[in-house]
């Protein structure tokens, strides 16, 4: 094993083990570490055909006292519920998806980027229905695999600002859809929005409500923040958004360092008046953005860097992911 940590980006990457279970007769199995990053399932296997499938995403991080911590390992086993919920699949007990987090996570306690690189080891979750079947349903049986890599930051350049786009053609969720929860769909239906932005020669899509175009809903990877001049932290409100666990904790700290929050309908005429336009998720963490092209208008944020409000609740974020400063809302569980 040979990593060059600070050269890590966001990337697929073979480690010692994944932590699988099986859903079958109404019940899942116990959890199995395999060494294998193969499956073989039916040429049927609903998920291929009609895509019942979905995942989640979690982070472990190196802390300054050598510690290896998650962040809120609960909100993801309980956001992987709603989504399995909504895509008729079996219920997947919180205690056991932390406990196979835990598992999987000391299986490949060195591929955990050591502190002070910058880098964490990125959980993720899957579920897919497996039973062949040609009709559409739900699948009788589903299989359930945690799979985890190092990784190092979304965009290359790490907290640089990238450029996004708003494109009038394209939507990402319906009204009342898929938007809310983490539907593997709803990044299918992204790949190709997110070609448009790549050819504008930006990183990153920013959709907009598919009803009116008018509101503002979030990234094609990330929730959207904006940060007004007088210092507000603004962030969309939308049945059709996906609940981001990073957004959620950042108006816990904003409200904590006194910075003023207004989750709500957000217009797109406000872009024109935000000091600092953000991305936020756990791969991502904040991304400045510094452009938004819209078709011939071209919203700037101007900033070379990240900006003083970003930046702040960048710094405590990270913090408290690192174990620098204290994790007053006992957000880190350890794992060894
Ligand atoms: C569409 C979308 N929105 C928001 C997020 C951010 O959510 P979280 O902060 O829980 O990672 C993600 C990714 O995780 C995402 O894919």
């Amino acid at each position: 094993m040979n990593i060059e940590w600070d050269k890590l980006g966001f990337e697929f990457m073979p480690t010692r083990s994944n932590i699988r279970f099986s859903y079958k007769d109404g019940k899942w199995s116990e959890g199995k570490l395999y060494s294998s990053n193969e499956i073989t399932i039916s040429i049927a296997a609903n998920c291929i055909h009609y895509g019942q499938a979905a995942f989640d995403g979690l982070k472990a991080f190196c802390c300054k006292d050598g510690k290896v911590r998650l962040f809120r390992p609960k909100e993801n086993a309980r956001r992987l519920n709603s989504t399995i919920d909504y895509l008729m699949m079996p219920h997947f007990p919180e205690e056991k998806f932390v406990a196979a987090v835990k598992t999987v996570v000391k299986d490949n306690i060195d591929y955990v980027p050591p502190y002070g690189t910058g880098g964490s080891l990125y959980i993720r979750p899957v579920i897919f229905g497996t039973s062949p079947q040609i009709g559409v349903a739900p699948a009788t049986e589903y299989e359930l695999i945690i799979m985890v890599m190092p990784v190092g930051p979304y965009y290359k350049g790490g907290i640089k600002p990238v450029r996004a786009m708003i494109h009038d053609k394209v939507d990402r969720a319906a009204p009342q859809g898929t938007g809310h929860v983490k539907a593997a769909a709803n990044y299918a239906a992204g790949l190709y929005p997110t070609s448009l932005a790549l050819k504008g020669d930006c990183s990153i899509m920013l959709f907009l409500d598919s009803k009116t175009h008018q509101l503002i809903e979030e990234f094609g990877t990330s929730n959207f923040f904006g940060v007004t001049p007088d210092g507000k932290y603004v962030t969309p409100k939308s049945s059709s958004i996906l609940p981001s666990i990073t957004n959620k904790s950042l108006m816990q700290l904003a409200g904590d360092l006194s910075i003023p929050v207004e989750h709500r309908d957000v217009y797109k005429t406000e872009l024109e008046t935000f000091a600092e336009v953000g991305a936020c998720g756990t791969a991502v963490v904040i991304t400045p953005i510094s452009e938004i092209i819209h078709h011939d208008k071209v919203y700037k944020y101007g900033r070379k860097n990240i900006g003083p409000v970003s930046r702040k609740l960048y710094d405590k974020m990270t913090g408290i992911q690192y174990g620098e400063i204290a994790d007053e809302h006992n957000w880190m569980m350890e794992v060894l």
